[in-house]
């Protein structure tokens, strides 16, 4: 039997999901939004382009959470994205009614399910639907690092001028503006680019990158990135479904690891079958232990804001 996938949330970043999994032919797929017609049109759109992908997954969009039972990974991506001038953490009071919402039922509906938080402002929001369905920590992680890392990957293979496949970047923190790149573990075909490149063209590119999001809003005027997230999350699924044990960054619960307790934020994880299987410790220099402890710290505010 193919697996279920639910995405909450059929706007850019759900429905473009929706499309890649379809795509993929990884598993059937239920769109589930508050918007009446909205998740069923894009849903059925959707399905429309699966003959051309030789896709034979069903793709279905619901206004009711009774549709999504049992599903095995539930993507949570509904709520508010910014606007111009917005910093994502002023999402937060929103978002957090939204997530409340969908991961309570999420726990009815899907109690073994393994939930990715997509919602900004994203760690806050993954701490806050682990603590509502009360899952293992395991099984509830957050969609961030990833796309700042692959953010990063564009900028320098511009910069290089080569192919970004070539091209690894690790990085740690919330997902926000005090993201911590690092660029000693940021390679070229297993170079780092601190060997390769002048330090102020790493820190330019490192900026960009923190604002990558905000690029994108300004742009758009209204709405944020989805084409770059929807990606970052299938590979996440994907990690997931087909027990890859990718080494991805992603939001995950901290009990401990890197002197860090009762947080979620972005570190490198073992994604498998299992969910976060493992968090990775990588040894920090002293530099960048202060940047992550500083990062941590907009986490913690975010979530005193929200007591839990
Ligand atoms: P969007 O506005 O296109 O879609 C959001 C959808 O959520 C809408 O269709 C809306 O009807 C639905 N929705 C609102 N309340 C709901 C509820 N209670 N239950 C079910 N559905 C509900 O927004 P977009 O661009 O898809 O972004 C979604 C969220 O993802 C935003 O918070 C955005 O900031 C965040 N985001 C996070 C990223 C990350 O890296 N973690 C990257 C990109 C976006
Ligand atoms: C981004 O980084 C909005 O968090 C989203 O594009």
């Amino acid at each position: 039997m193919r697996k279920k996938i639910t995405i909450i949330g059929a706007g850019n970043v759900g429905a473009s999901t929706a499309q890649l999994i379809a795509k993929e032919g990884l598993a059937d797929v239920v769109l589930y939004d508050i918007a009446e017609g909205i998740p069923q049109g894009k849903a059925l759109d959707i399905s429309e382009a699966c003959p051309l992908w030789y896709s034979a997954v069903s793709v279905r969009g619901t206004n009711s959470y009774a549709d999504t039972e049992d599903s095995d990974v539930v993507v949570i991506t509904a709520g508010f994205p910014r606007k111009p001038n917005m910093s994502r953490d002023d999402l937060l009071h929103a978002n957090a009614d939204v997530i409340k919402n969908a991961s309570g039922a999420i726990a009815k509906t899907s109690p073994n399910a393994i939930i990715i938080v997509v919602t900004n402002p994203m760690d806050a929001m993954a701490q806050l639907a682990w603590k509502t369905t009360e899952f293992s920590c395991r099984r509830v992680m957050g969609m961030g690092g990833i796309l700042d890392a692959s953010r990063l990957r564009a900028f320098l293979a511009w910069e290089l001028n080569v192919s970004p496949e070539d091209i690894e970047a690790m990085l740690l923190g919330g997902h926000g503006d005090q993201m911590v790149p690092l660029p000693r573990f940021t390679t070229v075909k297993g170079i780092p680019v601190t060997e390769i490149m002048k330090k102020n063209r790493i820190d330019a590119l490192i900026q960009r990158t923190r604002s990558g999001g905000a690029e994108i809003v300004s742009l758009l005027k209204s709405g944020s990135a989805y084409y770059a997230p929807a990606a970052a999350t299938f590979q996440m699924i994907k990690s997931i479904l087909n027990d890859e044990k990718r080494m991805l960054p992603c939001a995950a619960y901290l009990n401990g690891e890197y002197g860090v307790k009762d947080l979620y934020v972005g570190v490198p994880v073992i994604l498998g079958k299992e969910g976060v299987e493992k968090v990775v410790e990588i040894k920090l220099t002293k530099e960048e232990k202060a940047q992550f402890r500083e990062s941590c710290a907009s986490v913690r505010k975010l979530i005193k804001k929200l007591s839990i």
